[in-house]
């Protein structure tokens, strides 16, 4: 891989930005944008935002330097590093786990990703209805429930995807991220002064950050959970496979709070476009996984030149799919290569066809197989559901009592103090949060929702 560095055969991130804007690149995403509207939407908005705030810092944080010191630590993907940090134990079933949660995501992922493309083209294309928000909801609905176009988006969104892997992971992912990134925060920051200055701004601001904590159910606190861990990429090895290619010297504990800083400001950026909109124009925050699709040509046309916006957006959106979906594939691929030694451009392969096959179904599930549910889930639900509020947080308690409890404490200390070359001010607090409270509130969340408490 060029001029990079190397440790054994895994080439590391160049730069310290290209560390910061990897990670931030994984975890900002749909998750932020169209995710987490929709969650909070439909699950009290304040009460959401308070329990998925609690979430990010005392459970998300720490689960994050649980990843980071597994993966810089053995220079490993998610299985191999809890092989080698416990070659007895049975721990690596864990791996299984995220691989699997992986290919969840990045199918159903895709398919929303498709949208993005669909939305991209129609904006460029001018055929996109900003002013008519009616008409663009019914030609969305139209659009969404049909066989071919979405299907085909899917697909063309996995091939990208395949195309940006193949290349490595120093070469592109660090290339698109430095730039990417700070686009689209520019872009955040003018569509939320926009929103701001809409007639029912107030009334988006006091559903989102005004509290009812009467409205705080076992379901929001699952939702709020699983939103945490979705959005930033936890509980399935990614940040394991991604902190296997940073160099000694980047700092976990500050590299984890910027991410969820970061991370959690583009959400919060996200709810301050979207319900000022949501009220003003009469939108239902309800709406679900197409609410922000709904909205979002409103906003667009509240804006002088609103195709340009629009075109603009979406093409930053797609880029800050890739972004994840290259993180997302990268779990099962640094698994392929380094415990089944096939090479990267047979694993990319095989990671990229499941992806198209179970895509396919989930693209499929809101037309001809709308009708097809398990646990009262379409498919595309289904795989939303199971890998956000059951597979990541099980993963991640897994991984907290992982390392706060088994791993040498030694090693977790020289991983947090680059062997003792800085101090780590969030290492006592992440400590005490792997062993207690992480393990511990996912635990209780989970009893919550079962009814068991
Ligand atoms: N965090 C990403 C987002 O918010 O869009 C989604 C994601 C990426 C989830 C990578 C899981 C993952 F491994």
């Amino acid at each position: 891989m060029g001029n990079k560095k190397t440790v054994g055969q895994r080439a590391l991130f160049a730069t310290k930005i290209g560390v910061i804007a990897t990670t931030v690149g994984s975890a900002v995403g749909l998750g932020n944008i169209w995710r987490f509207p929709y969650e909070a939407g439909s699950n009290g908005g304040g009460a959401f935002m308070a329990c998925y705030f609690m979430f990010i810092f005392i459970i998300g944080v720490p689960v994050i330097c649980a990843e980071f010191i597994m993966g810089r630590g053995t220079r490993s993907n998610i299985f191999g590093a809890y092989r080698k940090l416990s070659p007895k134990g049975k721990w690596y079933v864990a791996g299984f786990m995220g691989i699997l949660a992986s290919v969840l995501i990045l199918s159903f992922y895709s398919v929303v990703a498709g949208w993005i493309l669909e939305y991209l083209i129609q904006s460029l294309t001018g055929s996109i209805k900003l002013a008519d928000a009616s008409a663009n909801h019914v030609a969305f609905d139209e659009f969404s429930t049909s066989s071919f176009r979405p299907v085909i988006w899917t697909l063309s969104f996995l091939a990208l995807n395949f195309l940006i892997l193949i290349n490595g992971v120093a070469k592109g992912i660090e290339r698109m991220s430095n730039i990417l990134m700070p686009m689209l925060f520019v872009l955040l920051v003018i569509f939320c002064i926009n929103s701001l200055t809409l007639d029912k701004a107030s009334e988006g601001l006091t559903f989102l950050f005004h509290p009812d904590f009467s409205k705080i159910s076992p379901q929001v606190l699952l939702s709020a959970m699983g939103q945490a861990f979705f959005s930033l990429s936890l509980g399935l090895g990614c940040m394991t496979t991604y902190a296997s290619y940073f160099g000694e010297g980047t700092k976990l504990g500050r590299t984890a709070m910027t991410t969820a800083i970061l991370d959690t400001l583009v959400a919060i950026l996200a709810g301050i476009i979207i319900f000022p909109a949501v009220f003003s124009f009469g939108f239902s925050p309800q709406a679900g996984p197409t609410l922000v699709f709904e909205v979002l040509p409103a906003v667009f046309n509240n804006l002088p030149g609103g195709v340009v916006w629009s075109s603009l957006f979406f093409l930053l959106l797609t880029l800050a799919s890739l972004t994840s979906t290259i993180s997302m594939s990268e779990i099962s691929i640094a698994f392929m290569v380094e415990e089944w030694k096939l090479s990267r451009k047979v694993a990319t392969i095989v990671n990229t066809l499941v992806a198209m096959f179970f895509g396919t179904l989930c693209a499929l599930s809101f037309g001809v197989l709308s009708d097809v549910k398990i646990f009262g889930l379409t498919i595309f639900n289904l795989f939303d559901y199971a890998s956000s509020n059951v597979l990541l947080p099980i993963g991640g308690m897994i991984a907290s009592i992982f390392v706060g409890w088994v791993v040498d404490k030694r090693f977790v200390k020289s991983q947090m103090t680059g062997n003792g070359a800085y101090k780590s001010v969030l290492l006592p607090f992440v400590v005490f949060c792997l062993r207690y409270t992480a393990p511990a509130g996912i635990a209780l969340v989970f009893l919550n929702s079962i009814g068991l408490i």
